[in-house]
């Protein structure tokens, strides 16, 4: 089964894989949304039958949730958990900083939510969404429907004074309506192409009226698991400074594929 996956397919699975370990006995845990995010509910999931692991999990978004509750995991809201000890997550983007880009999925809002509200925050990715620098992928920011168009112009406005070098946006769409995330809201997102000072743009974004948040995720994540479509895994720590790698072998997971794959 693993060898029907593509490349990327693995090097996600690989990086959900590893990253489960850091899943422990009676944690509440954020679970991220996406692609990656998806592999990593299954491998808990598997870890659950195989392992006997507990844990509660705080579902991002109604997607997560969906899959959390499939897959038989102890779903609980963010209300009940109140503070988490691990989320784990994708990414569109990371820079050497561990600072991100997120929301291309549409969640980018709970899960910033949840993400600081836990101790640690760890992204899984496979290899292109590391960066130099921020900006390639399309910045999402949330907004609320009353008056999105203004909102839009003031955006526009302000990134005139920002370290970009594009400054379009454009409201995401869901075929042929604006696309509504979890909250009811819209995203614009924002082609900026290079973003040079990431921090000030993030904090200036929220300070636009009915903007409610944005994808910059700024001293929030400890650690990038990154992995290859061979099986290799970077693990950097952003805290410790250091970077590991293993190697996950695809024959023992042949029953997770078969089991658990779409
Ligand atoms: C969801 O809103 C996003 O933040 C995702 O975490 C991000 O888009 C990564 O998704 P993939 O794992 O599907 O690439």
């Amino acid at each position: 089964m693993s060898g029907e996956l593509s490349p990327i397919d693995k090097a996600k699975f690989v990086a959900a894989r590893k990253a489960a370990e850091y899943v422990q006995d009676g944690m509440t845990v954020g679970l991220g949304t996406g692609s990656t995010a998806a592999w990593l509910v299954r491998c808990l999931a598997d870890k659950m039958q195989t392992e006997g692991l507990t844990f509660k999990g705080v579902p991002t978004s109604t997607r997560t949730a969906a899959l959390a509750n499939q897959l038989g995991l102890n779903v609980i809201s963010l209300d009940e958990a109140r503070w988490l000890d691990l989320t784990i997550d994708g990414a569109d983007e990371f820079d050497k900083d561990l600072n991100l880009i997120k929301g291309g999925g549409g969640a980018l809002l709970q899960e910033k939510i949840v993400a600081t509200a836990s101790d640690q925050m760890v992204v899984i990715s496979d290899v292109s969404k590391r960066v130099d620098t921020l900006g390639n992928f399309p910045l999402p920011v949330e907004v609320i429907p009353f008056g999105w168009q203004t909102s839009k112009a003031l955006l526009e406005e302000l990134l005139v004074s920002m370290d970009v070098l594009g400054r379009k946006t454009t409201l995401r769409m869901n075929g042929d309506a604006p696309y509504v995330t979890d909250e009811g809201n819209h995203i614009l997102d924002c082609h900026l192409n290079r973003i040079g000072n990431a921090r000030q743009l993030a904090l200036a974004l929220n300070q636009v009226p009915g903007v409610v948040e944005n994808g910059l995720f700024i001293d929030i994540c400890d650690i990038v698991v990154m992995g290859h479509g061979d099986g290799k895994v970077e693990t950097h720590d952003i805290n410790a400074g250091t970077i590991g790698e293993d190697q996950i072998d695809f024959l023992d997971t042949d029953n997770l594929f078969t089991d658990l794959a779409d």
